[in-house]
């Protein structure tokens, strides 16, 4: 046999057992105009970064000859798995989901394998379901170490201090295994501080339970700082840092702490990180209140997933998948990770503003 047919040959066999290849689609579908129909689902026109997300996944498809059915499900959790449902009769020939509880699509992904549309869990993981076919995401154990890093160094924890530093924690959505991920990274990152004594949560809570925000909900997340701050910081204790997920979330803290006096005289406003670079975290970082965002580039995250749909509807081989990381509790989905940028007063200007990924106009300046 001549080496190139052995080597696809082997491919071939590789790509079956590893469940990467899919029967060609064919090149029309209902619904879709004579082209072949994607489905795109998100999550809420709400946040910021989920628009850009969908956008960004839309645009990609379209210009590559597909149409596109994208929808958002307002964070609730009926209308998605009806709209999921919806699609497949409609006759999707691939569907991308990210979820809002990951665990409560169990039913809809049995009906897109009955139906053999392959699905792609977008961002979030997809939960408790042998029915996902891949993940694309970014690295969200590494985004969760970033977090963590982001207190180190804005606090200079590794320098030598006369009294421990004081901290409070966040994290986000329970059913979103996105949140326990970049939790689990933030707390290894951290431990070895709050092993040394430099580190103090004087409220007590550091369990993931204890700390985390449904829905990723900044006005909940306002009024947890708000209830800690009276609660446990009155007297001299004061707060030095905040360990957040997202930046809504951020905010609103920061927020709290203004209206119990923090960011004027010797009470300077509490270092704290965040998730997404919207545009308000960018202008706070500019100002110098939030000290630092994750930016996850979702032109990036939008691209690598386009790229995905096209290979499997064109039965191609998917590489560069991570097969060990993410166990949905089913199987392990094979997952495509990015890698993300820490954004700090320093390089907004080169990563944000630069790259395009704000418009000066949108910014402000
Ligand atoms: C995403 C984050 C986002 C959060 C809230 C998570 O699943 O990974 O980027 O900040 O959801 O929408």
């Amino acid at each position: 046999m001549k080496l190139v047919k052995k080597v696809l040959l082997a491919g071939m066999v590789l790509a079956i057992a590893a469940g990467t290849v899919f029967a060609g689609g064919k090149q029309e579908s209902a619904g879709g105009g004579g082209k072949t129909l994607i489905g795109v689902i998100m999550p809420t026109r709400s946040e910021e970064r989920w628009i850009k997300d969908g956008n960004a996944v839309k645009e990609g498809l379209e210009k590559l000859g597909y149409a596109v059915e994208l929808q958002y499900s307002d964070d609730d959790i009926p209308t998605q798995t009806r709209q999921i449902d919806d699609l497949i009769t409609r006759g999707v020939k691939v569907l991308v989901i990210a979820s809002i509880d990951g665990s409560a699509l169990g039913t809809q992904l049995a009906n897109a394998k009955a139906a053999n549309v392959p699905v792609i869990a977008y961002d979030r993981l997809l939960m408790q379901s042998p029915n996902v076919d891949y993940y694309v995401t970014f690295d969200n154990y590494k985004v969760g170490q970033q977090m963590g890093n982001i207190l180190v160094k804005g606090l200079s924890l590794d320098a030598p201090k006369k009294k421990p530093v004081i901290i409070e924690l966040f994290a986000g959505s329970p059913d979103d295994n996105n949140a326990t991920v970049f939790y689990q990274g933030a707390m290894d990152t951290l431990k070895p501080y709050f092993d040394n004594g430099t580190l103090q949560v004087p409220s007590g809570q550091t369990g993931f339970t204890a700390v985390a925000t449904l829905r990723w909900d900044a006005a909940e997340a306002q009024k947890r700082m708000e209830n800690l701050l009276s609660r446990y910081y009155s007297g001299n204790v004061v707060l030095d840092g905040i360990l957040s997920p997202y930046d809504p979330m951020s905010l609103s803290a920061l927020e709290a702490c203004k209206a119990v006096g923090y960011g004027s005289g010797n009470k300077p406003l509490p270092v704290v990180g965040g998730q997404d670079c919207v545009v308000a975290a960018v202008k706070s970082i500019m100002a110098g209140e939030q000290y630092a965002t994750i930016l996850k580039d979702t032109r990036s995250l939008g691209a690598a997933t386009v790229e995905m749909v096209d290979k499997i509807i064109k039965g191609q081989t998917i590489s560069g998948l991570d097969t060990t990381q993410y166990n949905n509790g089913a199987k392990v989905i094979p997952s495509l990770l990015l890698d993300v940028v820490v954004v700090t007063k320093d390089n907004v200007q080169k990563e944000v503003v630069d790259t395009g990924y704000h418009t000066r106009a949108v910014l402000g300046l």
